[in-house]
């Protein structure tokens, strides 16, 4: 029972509604018994007063531009741990000592490769599909591959799922880009690191030795982790609703997908790399912040805006370090659209729209001009952020199935059709 309620008057009744404290951020009114006792809905179109579920996972508050992993600073994460080791916080709650970072390690490297008959599947597409695209399909088709996995009732059938599709993603991402790309495919190797076997996977060729530069692998294993998990975002809230019907987890990770593909949400890292390329000189920005500020023009600025960041995003300062760094490796410090970017940027934050609204650059802001600096065209941009994804979303779907509290996901509607009719003969019409 709940200590403090919110009382709401309706027709003259009242209803009590107790008032949810979370371990940090706003209050939560529990309106579950609301139209049971009243018989009304809430009206919350886009979710935004909306808590969909409890999670202990991930925690946001927006207003600082603070993002935790199970407690910990996104910044501190970025710096100090790595991907796997992430991994094995978000879904397990605690960093692992030594033996179990040994032995989650030795897990994933084991379910690296696909059923060598998936080959098959991905040759299907067309050489020109978009590698989302060919995602969303592979990793649907998981589950004609993997029935000693599909039994969401056993604990033990959930965490092999959630091994494999952590460890084959990277192996299904590299495999969409290089089918697109027309070169054969490079199968993983166990003894590298979980970013330098994506890094190999993706521009290893057969006719020449290939050599991971271990700066690039730390700066692929950063962007893993900023991806890694963004609590009860667009597709994450998918996987869950897929998931609360009881389906099984490679088909949710699939919707999962398809969600992010779109530009609001992951498919902003490409199109903000074509919007800078698109600018492309510096005496052209002024041109478009004018567009972005135009009420009657459909353009925004990519890579600039958060539902819940009103502050600096921290994934995006961590990124531009990440880019600075990057380039400077690569030794293209004058990257063009670096150049762009760092201005719109300043730009952007000075100009009265851009402030009075909140809309700071977000993770996809640089993302775009590190993963171009190492090689990859954009369409692996949002499938990069997909398999740095799937932990958050497994981690989150797992959370989900072991609530024995946990519902179908089935929101009502404010209804504004036509009421009942009589059908009328098509000769009548
Ligand atoms: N450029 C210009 N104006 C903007 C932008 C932008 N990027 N983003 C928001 N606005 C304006 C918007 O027009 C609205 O103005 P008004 O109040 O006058 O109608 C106001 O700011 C609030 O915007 P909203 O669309 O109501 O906010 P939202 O929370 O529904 O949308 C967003 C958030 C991320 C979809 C949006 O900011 C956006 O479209 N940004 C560009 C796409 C992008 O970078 N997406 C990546 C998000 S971070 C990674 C991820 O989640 O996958």
């Amino acid at each position: 029972m709940a200590e403090r309620t919110a009382t709401l008057t309706l027709d003259g009744k009242t209803y009590d509604l107790p008032v949810l404290s979370p371990s940090a951020g706003p209050d939560v009114l529990d309106i579950r018994k609301l139209y049971a006792q009243a018989d009304v809905f809430t009206y919350d179109p886009g979710f935004t007063s909306t808590a969909s579920c409890d999670s202990a996972i991930t925690y946001i508050d927006g207003g600082k531009g603070e993002l935790l992993y199970r407690g910990y600073p996104i910044d501190q994460l970025a710096d100090e741990s790595h991907y796997l080791e992430v991994c094995y916080l978000l879904m397990n709650g605690e960093l692992p000592n030594r033996q179990q970072m040994e032995d989650f390690e030795y897990r994933i490297t084991r379910h690296t490769m696909v059923h060598e008959q998936m080959l098959n599947f991905f040759r299907g597409f067309r050489r020109d599909s978009h590698p989302m695209a060919t995602m969303v399909g592979v990793v649907g088709g998981l589950s004609a591959f993997y029935h000693d996995s599909l039994d969401i009732n056993d604990p033990w059938q959930r965490e092999v799922a959630s091994m494999r599709l952590i460890a084959k993603l990277p192996t299904i991402a590299a495999m969409a880009y290089k089918y697109s790309v027309g070169q054969p495919f490079v199968y993983p190797r166990n003894d590298l690191d979980y970013a330098s076997n994506f890094l190999h996977m993706c521009f290893a060729v057969p006719a020449e030795p290939y050599h991971v530069e271990p700066a690039l692998a730390k700066a692929m294993d950063r962007i893993f982790t900023l991806h890694a998990d963004h609590e009860q975002n667009a597709s994450t809230s998918t996987v869950r609703l897929a998931g609360s019907s009881g389906a099984n987890p490679f088909a949710c990770i699939a919707a999962g997908i398809a969600c992010l593909w779109g530009p609001a949400h992951g498919g902003a890292n490409q199109a903000c790399l074509e919007m800078l390329r698109e600018i492309g000189s510096v005496d052209k920005i002024p041109e478009y912040v004018a567009r972005a500020k135009d009420k009657n023009d459909p353009f925004r600025l990519m890579g600039f805006g958060h539902r819940v960041y009103k502050n600096f995003d921290p994934r995006a300062k961590v990124m531009k370090e990440s880019a600075d760094e990057v380039l400077d490796l690569l030794g293209v410090q004058d990257n063009p659209l670096l150049q762009v970017a760092k201005e719109l940027e300043r730009i952007a934050l000075e100009d009265p729209y851009f402030v009075e609204k909140k809309l700071y650059p977000n993770v996809d802001f640089y993302s775009g001009i590190i993963l171009e600096a190492m090689g990859f065209p954009t369409s692996m941009f949002t499938p990069i952020f997909a398999l740095s994804r799937t932990v958050g979303w497994i981690s989150q779907w797992m959370e989900m199935i072991g609530d024995p509290q946990g519902k179908i996901g089935r929101p009502r509607q404010l209804y504004t059709g036509s009421t009942a009719r009589d059908y009328v003969h098509v000769d009548q019409r």
